[in-house]
């Protein structure tokens, strides 16, 4: 075998050991996952809408479903977190996700169909890690001007509570927005759009 030979199965194998650990540290970095109704493993290989009852999430706290083995962070805003969405709205890149992935039913500013449930899938823009709930309103480790939001351990990029990245950090875009539908006030269904529910 020739050298040329060797280093093509080399560099096959550790882009397929790096894809391995990425997705093991996606789902270790997430909190449990809670409160789905999940459809067989074969249906959510083939990607699937998850049913999630929201009703537990209590105001300013997450829960994280798993959708197309993805985590998907649902927080109930308070009226305090979303007048900080508009504060900090000059320090976001793309503050209305001109760019960024979100369906057209979905606010431009707040993302979401309904202001006070986000729903925003949790892998990092960068490169793929899944960003920490951080809602505490300046933490020690995060600074003075931090107003709650998520913060990327692998690279540092910072997000607000709206998914929203802040300027010039690693991360290019803001958290995707999955297509969802309400089919009650307290059943979200995640991969169904609003329009088809
Ligand atoms: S993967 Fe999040 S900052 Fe690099």
């Amino acid at each position: 075998m020739s050298n040329d030979g060797v280093n093509a199965g080399r560099r096959r194998f550790l882009v397929a050991a790096t894809s391995v650990v990425g997705a093991a540290g996606a789902v270790g970095a997430a909190t449990p996952f809670v409160g789905s109704w999940f459809p067989s493993a074969k249906a959510k290989a083939a990607g699937a809408p998850v049913k999630v009852n929201v009703s537990k999430i209590e105001a300013g706290q997450q829960m994280v479903a798993e959708w197309r083995g993805q985590p998907v962070f649902i927080v109930r805003r308070t009226e305090e977190i979303l007048g900080n969405l508009t504060k900090i709205h000059d320090r976001m890149a793309d503050p209305e996700s001109q760019a960024s992935v979100q369906p057209t039913y979905v606010d431009p500013t707040v993302r979401s169909i309904k202001p006070e449930l986000l729903v925003v899938v949790g892998l990092c823009t960068h490169l793929g890690c899944s960003p920490s709930f951080r809602p505490e309103v300046a933490p020690a480790d995060l600074g003075a001007d931090w107003v709650g939001g998520y913060f990327c351990p692998c690279h540092g990029s910072r997000y607000d509570l709206a998914g929203r990245v802040y300027k010039a950090q690693p991360a290019p875009l803001n958290l995707p927005v999955p297509p969802h539908s309400y089919e009650t006030d307290d059943v979200i269904i995640i991969g169904v759009d609003q329009e088809k529910a």
